[in-house]
């Protein structure tokens, strides 16, 4: 069956603006968006930039915005889309061509969260336990494939660059629930300021569009109230 995509195409050294282009796909039963753009790059045009990786939902790279929703092209059916099918890069990132964005700027904020288990002591010989209970207190929380998703559809990241943003956010309240990590002061010190936990507006788009069904906005509700119990107990 033929399905038309409509492409968001830029090259900013050569187009002064972005422009739509659309291609006749012929999609086959379970053909999902990310192949309809191998279809068009191997086919049709090889010029169309994206990025992509496992091509199983699991590495984030094929974020973008389809039909006016951030997902993850490798999971989203062809079938599940009425109509055209609008194919966009993420919103509130820098085109560096077509569908890739520049992700830098979100990389950089995911790193100043220290992204990692700080411990204290050294390795083990094998590895650090916890008990079922320890690790049941981390939930989904750690299941986040920094895709992005989130981080473009916020409404804050799109109006504050400095914004830790919802993925990094998530990330911090991961670490706080872990129990082998002991850097939970440094860590709400990081989150906790304008550009930190409480510059969230909690409107859920983060959670709207994340593919693992994740909720930053909760994680990031929990750190206000554990920040608020601390400034309590603080006296403060
Ligand atoms: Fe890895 Fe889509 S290609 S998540």
């Amino acid at each position: 069956m033929e399905r038309t995509f409509r492409v968001m195409r830029c090259d900013p050294e050569k187009d002064k603006k972005p422009y739509l282009q659309e291609y006749q796909v012929s999609a086959r039963d379970g053909m999902t968006v990310l192949e309809g753009l191998f279809y068009i790059q191997r086919r049709l045009d090889p010029s169309l930039a994206f990025r992509f990786s496992c091509r199983g939902s699991v590495c984030g790279s094929c974020a973008m915005n389809i039909n006016g929703r951030n997902r993850l092209g490798c999971e989203t059916q062809v079938s599940s889309l009425k109509g055209v099918i609008k194919v966009r890069p993420l919103g509130h990132f820098k085109v560096l061509r077509d569908l890739v964005v520049e992700l830098d700027g979100f990389w950089e904020k995911y790193r100043r969260v220290r992204p990692y288990l700080i411990p204290s002591s050294l390795p083990p010989e094998k590895e650090r336990l916890q008990s079922p209970e320890e690790r049941g207190r981390i939930g989904d929380t750690a299941d986040c494939i920094l895709c992005a998703n989130c981080h473009g559809s916020c409404t804050v990241t799109g109006t504050d660059s400095e914004y830790l943003g919802p993925a990094a956010l998530l990330k911090t309240d991961r670490f706080l629930r872990d129990s082998r990590d002991v850097a939970g002061d440094e860590r709400i010190r990081i989150v906790d300021g304008v550009h930190g936990i409480w510059r969230c507006h909690t409107i859920l788009s983060c959670q709207d569009v994340c593919p693992k069904e994740l909720s930053p906005t909760s994680s990031i509700m929990d750190m206000r109230k554990r920040l608020v119990r601390k400034r309590g107990n603080d006296g403060r």
